[in-house]
């Protein structure tokens, strides 16, 4: 018998750009055809944003798939843990109506943040100064993950079962904390171990039965059929090894992560959805080739209500770049794309795309690697008929206007993989799906 099961048509949703792109709408709408929802990366820097009916719902570190009450939720191994916010999180769910227990497991090889990860994410960036900072979401990420890899100083969720070892680990490590940011801020730094223990004891002890063997978990669920939904945190720009460096988040944001950050072979994976705005935006500092620092911008800005899920931060606004796009489909092996936000271009007389990447008079096939350069790059853009209709009830490609369509079709050429999904509004009704493999593939195996 296989020890392994490769057809049940697993799906992995993953941000093409910098993030916010609409992850969160994409992976509510799917959960109807997947029996469990698996985060693999990231973790409360992400803020997902869910409409179900007039209710709002942010998600930071559970998988949005949460909100459907018969399907299971997984926090894999290479989720980052904030226990502090993930009981908040459970919390506001379960005031709402929203029950988890039973249906959420959380990897016991996943990594826990601390208050000091948080003073730390702080005090680098003011460190940094005003030109070399990330502008972070301020969650203590980039400091857990660095913990990680140097394993002497890292708390892993498996660490939460025994709270005496805990206390005396936590204890360790906060002195060491405490000695090494009061060098390297050159202040006295505060961090007091008992203050962080008194304030996780609660929260340990309610999620203290979530925890478990994931990887084993959705191992003996695929053998039994089950259809799984990876739903990625960040953005592809934003990945540790491809993003825009330094300017990234700290994991691997895409499909090809899914492997180590669940314990699902990356292998099992049939379909990568990757999902764009139908024009670009970015949060926090970084290079941004086609950033509109003008009306246009503003427009967008004020039209898609760009502002942070997570922080409240005006989101940067830009022309849609479809070579960040084509090397974000590349690299993480998308095969199918959801175009967000199409309702936000209506009303400009012409719609901008970019086509090409120029450095010093010289045409680029790709991305360069480093942000100096890439700040020079300058952006070739090409400008299509806009429309002038309201696209938040139009429900089928056909009754899109001919301009939107022929702006569709140019983004399907230029980024080489076919648009399946199109939402014309924060809201699952507000959304065109048309010949995807997402969707239908267990429905055609007949399973
Ligand atoms: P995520 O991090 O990728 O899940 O995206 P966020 O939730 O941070 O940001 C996306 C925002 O756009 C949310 O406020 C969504 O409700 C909203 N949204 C998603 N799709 C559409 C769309 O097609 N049109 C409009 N107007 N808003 C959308
Ligand atoms: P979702 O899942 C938008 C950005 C931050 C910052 C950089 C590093 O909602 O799409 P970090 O706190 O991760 O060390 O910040 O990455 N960033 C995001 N931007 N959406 C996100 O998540 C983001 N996660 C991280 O703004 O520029
Ligand atoms: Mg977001």
């Amino acid at each position: 018998m296989s020890n392994t099961h490769t057809h049940n048509e697993h799906t992995c949703v993953v941000g093409l750009g910098w993030g916010d792109e609409g992850k969160g709408k994409v992976v509510d709408l799917l959960c109807p055809h997947y029996d469990f929802v698996v985060r693999f990366n990231g973790g409360a820097n992400a803020g997902h944003t869910v409409y179900v009916g007039d209710e709002k719902f942010a998600l930071h570190l559970l998988p949005s798939g949460v909100l459907h009450a018969d399907k299971q939720a997984v926090v894999g191994s290479g989720v980052v843990v904030d226990p502090i916010a993930l009981v908040d999180e459970i919390e506001m769910l379960s005031q709402r109506g929203i029950d988890i227990d039973g249906r959420l497991h959380i990897s016991d090889r996943a990594h826990v943040v601390l208050a000091y990860h948080k003073t730390e994410d702080l005090l680098s960036e003011s460190a940094a100064g005003d030109s070399g900072q990330i502008g972070t979401t301020s969650r203590g990420i980039g400091p857990c993950y660095a913990d990680k890899m140097r394993r002497t100083s890292a708390i892993r969720m498996s660490d939460l079962r025994n709270w005496d070892l805990l206390s005396s680990r936590v204890r360790a490590v906060a002195d060491m904390k405490r000695r090494t940011l009061s060098a390297m801020s050159g202040q006295n730094v505060a961090i007091d171990a008992e203050a962080i223990l008194s304030e996780l004891k609660p929260c340990v002890e309610r999620i203290r039965p979530l925890i478990g063997d994931t990887m084993l978990r959705l191992h003996d669920a695929s053998m039994d059929g089950k259809r799984f939904l990876f739903e990625g945190a960040n953005g592809s720009l934003l990945d540790i090894d491809h993003g825009t460096y330094p300017y990234v988040t700290s994991s691997g944001t895409t499909a090809n992560n899914v492997g180590n950050g669940s314990g699902v072979p990356a292998r099992s994976i049939a379909n990568v959805l990757g999902v764009t705005k139908s024009y670009a935006t970015r949060v926090g500092h970084g290079p941004f080739v086609t950033e509109l620092d003008n009306a246009a911008g503003q427009r967008i800005r004020e039209v898609g209500h760009e502002y942070g899920t997570t922080t409240g931060r005006p989101r940067r606004c830009g022309w849609f770049d479809a070579v960040a796009t084509t090397y974000s489909v590349r690299f993480g092996g998308v095969t199918e794309i959801a175009l967000m936000h199409l309702d936000t271009l209506s009303g400009f007389e012409t719609v901008g795309l970019c086509t090409g990447y120029r450095l010093d008079g010289q045409a680029l096939r790709t991305p360069p690697s480093d942000c100096s350069t890439l700040e020079r790059v300058e952006p070739v853009f090409e400008f299509v008929k806009g429309w002038s209709e309201d696209l938040r009830s139009v429900d089928s490609y056909e009754r899109l206007p001919e301009t939107a369509r022929n702006y569709i079709q140019r983004i399907e050429s230029l980024v080489g993989a076919p648009v399946t999904i199109i939402s014309v509004g924060p809201e699952r009704t507000q959304t065109i799906v048309r010949n995807t493999r997402v969707v239908s593939a267990r429905e055609e195996a007949g399973t």
